[in-house]
C-alpha cells in the first residue's frame, strides 16, 4: 500500500459509510442498522445491512461485507488505492504527493495509462467503423442484423487494413511504443518495425463491470484464421476475472444471468431484451467467473452452442456453477447452433419459451449421457439405467435423493422401486457422495468447521458485550485463535480493548484479501441467538469458550513433535481449560 495507514485510516474516518452507501442503495434505518437491497446479488426484501456505529455493512443474504472501502472496491469494480483517492476527494482529504510512493504507485498509474490507451484504441476504432475506410466492418455488422443502436451501446469498431494507422494515432496521443505493446495493441519486429494486432477485423471492446475497457477481440470478416483474436493478458486485462457484457447485465435486475459462448451471442441477446446475458472471453469459463456471477444470482442459464464442443463446455460450466453454489440450467437451442442464430430464426417469444424449458442441469447431463446409448438395444439401455443410478448416488442429501430417484424413473419410464434399489445396491459399493462444501473462491477448504464457529461467535459475542473480554482475559489469549481471519482479528481487538477501544471498520481494513474482509465483518454483524435466561447464556458462552479453549488445546498437543512452542502452550492450555471447565463467568 502506498498511502500511509494514518491517511487511509482519516479517510475512512471522514467518510461515514451510511452516506456513502446511501448514495448507491436506498436505506431504511430500522433498530442500530440502515437496511436495503443487496446491491450484491438480486433480492426483493432487504437482508443488506449498513451499521454506522461500527462502520461495517453486511449482507445476510449473500455474505457480501466489509467496510466502507470494501464497498466501493465491490461495487465500483475499483482497486484499493483507486477506493482511497475517491473517497479522499468526498470528503476533502489532501493525499500525499506520488512522488515518494515507490512501486505500488508505478504500477497503479500504469493500470491507469494502460486503461487509458485502451480507450483511446477503442474510440479509434469506433470512429472507423463508421467511416468511408470501415464501410466493410459496418455493412458486416448489419448483414448480422446489429442495429446502429446496438453497436453503440458495446461500442463496436472496426480496425483498417492499414496497420500503421491506430499506431500512428496513438503516439500522436502520447503513448510511448512501449506502453502500445504491453497493453497488447501493437509489437515490435525487426522487419516491421511497430504493427498492430489487429487489422482488417470488426472490433470489440471488452469492458469490466466498471465500463472500463480493458481488451478487445477482433472479428475476421467472413471466413480466416483465427476466426476471433483476442488481446493477450495484461496488468488490467484478466480474462479468468471478468466477464463480456457483465457491466450492462449486472445492470438488468434479472433474477437470473443467461451465459453464453460468443460475443455475438451476447449481443444479440442483449438486441432482443435478455440485458442479463454475458459471455466468458474467449476461455472456458472458470470458478472465479462463477463466484463473479454469484454476486449478482443464484441462477444462471447456460446459452451454450448446441453442438458436442457445446455440450462439452457446458457441463463443465455447470460443474463449476454447482461447486460455487449457484444453480445452473441449460437450455435447449436446437435445431439451431447458437442463440445469435436461434435469435435470428425463431426470436424472443420463443427464447422465453426456451428459458422456461431449461433443464436442470442433472437432467442435462443425464440427455447428454443418453445419447450415448441406442435405447432399442436391452443391453445398452441396461448400461444406460445403471449409469442413471450411479449418477444418483452422487445426491448426499436422501430427500433430495429421493425426489431426483422418482423423478428420473418417471422420466426414463423405470419402475421407481427397481430404480431405488439399484442405487442403494451402488451406494453400499461406493459409498453415497459426502455434502460438498461450497468452495469460494480465494480461500483454502476450510477444515474443523465447529472450531471456526466457535473462534467467530466468541469474537462476536465479545464486540457485542466489550465488557466480557475483562472477564475472561485470563482464560483466554488471541494464540487460542487457530484459524484466520479470526487470530489476525483477535489480536488486534483484543490489543484495543486493552486500550479501551474497539473500532470494527478499523479491524475490518486490516485485511487484503476481500474475503477475509467478508468474514472478518461478519464477526461484527453476526447475530447471536435469542436465549431468555441468563443461566442460559452464562452457559452459552461458557461452551464456546470451553470449545475455542479446548480447540486450542488440541491444535498445539497436535504440533507438539515440531514445534517447541507447542509443547509449552499446550500444558499451558491444559491448565486452564481444567480452570476453566470449573469457573463460573458471570455475564451481569
Ligand atoms: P460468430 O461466428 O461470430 O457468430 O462467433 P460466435 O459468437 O458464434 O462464437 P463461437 O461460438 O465461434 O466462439 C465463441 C467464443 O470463442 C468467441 O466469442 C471467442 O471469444 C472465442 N473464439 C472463437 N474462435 C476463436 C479463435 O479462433 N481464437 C480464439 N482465441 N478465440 C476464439
Ligand atoms: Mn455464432
Amino acid at each position: 500500500m502506498y498511502y500511509p495507514e494514518e491517511i487511509i485510516e482519516e479517510v475512512r474516518r471522514r467518510n461515514n459509510i451510511v452516506d456513502v452507501v446511501a448514495g448507491y442503495v436506498r436505506l431504511q434505518k430500522k433498530g442500530g442498522s440502515h437496511w436495503g437491497l443487496c446491491p450484491f446479488h438480486s433480492e426483493r426484501t432487504p437482508s443488506f445491512s449498513v451499521n454506522g456505529d461500527k462502520q461495517i455493512y453486511h449482507c445476510f443474504g449473500c455474505g457480501a461485507g466489509g467496510n466502507v472501502y470494501t464497498f466501493l472496491m465491490n461495487y465500483e469494480n475499483y482497486s484499493f488505492p483507486e477506493a482511497v483517492r475517491a473517497l479522499a476527494e468526498r470528503a476533502g482529504v489532501q493525499l500525499p504527493e506520488p512522488e515518494d510512493a515507490g512501486q505500488v504507485r508505478q504500477r497503479e498509474s500504469r493500470r491507469a495509462r494502460l486503461l487509458e490507451i485502451n480507450k483511446e484504441a477503442a474510440k479509434f476504432f469506433y470512429f472507423q467503423l463508421r467511416s468511408p475506410g470501415g464501410e466493410i466492418g459496418y455493412s458486416y455488422l448489419k448483414k448480422r442484423e446489429l442495429t446502429d443502436e446496438t453497436m453503440r451501446i458495446f461500442g463496436l469498431g472496426y480496425a483498417v487494413k492499414n496497420s500503421s494507422a491506430l499506431i500512428q494515432y496513438l503516439r500522436g496521443k502520447g503513448f510511448e511504443d512501449e506502453l502500445l505493446k504491453e497493453a497488447g495493441i501493437a509489437s515490435f519486429s525487426e522487419k516491421y518495425g511497430m504493427t498492430s494486432l489487429f487489422w482488417n477485423r470488426v472490433m470489440f471492446p471488452i469492458q469490466d463491470s466498471n465500463n472500463r475497457v480493458i481488451g478487445f477481440g477482433g472479428r475476421v470478416m467472413g471466413e480466416g484464421e483465427p476466426k476471433y483474436l483476442n488481446s493477450p493478458e495484461t496488468p488490467v486485462f484478466d480474462k479468468r476475472r471478468n466477464l463480456y457484457g457483465l457491466n450492462y447485465a449486472r445492470r438488468a435486475r434479472s433474477a437470473n444471468m443467461i451465459l453464453c459462448e460468443g460475443y455475438m451471442d451476447v449481443i444479440a441477446m442483449h438486441q432482443a431484451g435478455f440485458t442479463q446475458a454475458v459471455a466468458s472471453l474467449g476461455t472456458a469459463f472458470t470458478p472465479e467467473q462463477a463466484a463473479l456471477l454469484g454476486r449478482y444470482t443464484d441462477s444462471v442459464l447456460l446459452a451454450y452452442d448446441s453442438d458436442g464442443a457445446g455440450v462439452k463446455a457446458a457441463l463443465r460450466a455447470v460443474g463449476i456453477l454447482r461447486e460455487a453454489g449457484i444453480s445452473g440450467k441449460v437450455i435447449n437451442m436446437r435445431p439451431y447452433k447458437d442463440p445469435d442464430e436461434f435469435m435470428k430464426s425463431l426470436g424472443k417469444e420463443a427464447f422465453e419459451e426456451r428459458i422456461s424449458q431449461a433443464e436442470n442441469s442433472f437432467f442435462f447431463e443425464l440427455q447428454v449421457l443418453e445419447g450415448q446409448f441406442d435405447m432399442n438395444d436391452p443391453e445398452q439401455k441396461t448400461k444406460f439405467h445403471r449409469e442413471l443410478a450411479r449418477k444418483l448416488c452422487g445426491f448426499s442429501e436422501e430427500m433430495e435423493r429421493e425426489n431426483y430417484i422418482q423423478a428420473v424413473a418417471q422420466k426414463y419410464g423405470m419402475g421407481t422401486g427397481s430404480l431405488r434399489k439399484l442405487v442403494e445396491k451402488y451406494a453400499a459399493q461406493t459409498g453415497l457422495a459426502k455434502p460438498v462444501e461450497r468452495a469460494r473462491t480465494g480461500v483454502q477448504k476450510k477444515k474443523e468447521p465447529g472450531a471456526r464457529r466457535a473462534q467467530g461467535t466468541l469474537l462476536t459475542w465479545i464486540s457485542d458485550e466489550p465488557g466480557l473480554y475483562g472477564k475472561i482475559k485470563k482464560y483466554i489469549s488471541a494464540q487460542d485463535f487457530t484459524e484466520e481471519p479470526y487470530h489476525t482479528v483477535a489480536e488486534r481487538m483484543f490489543r484495543d480493548l486493552e486500550e479501551g477501544h474497539l473500532d470494527p471498520g478499523g479491524i475490518v481494513g486490516m485485511f487484503e484479501d476481500q474475503e477475509e474482509q467478508r468474514e472478518a465483518a461478519a464477526i461484527f454483524h453476526t447475530r447471536l441467538p435469542r436465549l431468555e435466561s441468563g443461566q442460559e447464556k452464562e452457559k452459552a458462552f461458557h461452551d464456546i469458550l470451553m470449545g475455542v479453549k479446548k480447540n486450542s488445546y488440541e491444535h498445539h498437543v497436535a504440533r507438539m513433535g515440531t514445534d517447541v512452542n507447542a509443547l509449552n502452550e499446550a500444558i499451558q492450555g491444559r491448565k486452564a481449560l481444567e480452570e476453566l471447565a470449573r469457573t463460573h463467568i458471570s455475564l451481569d
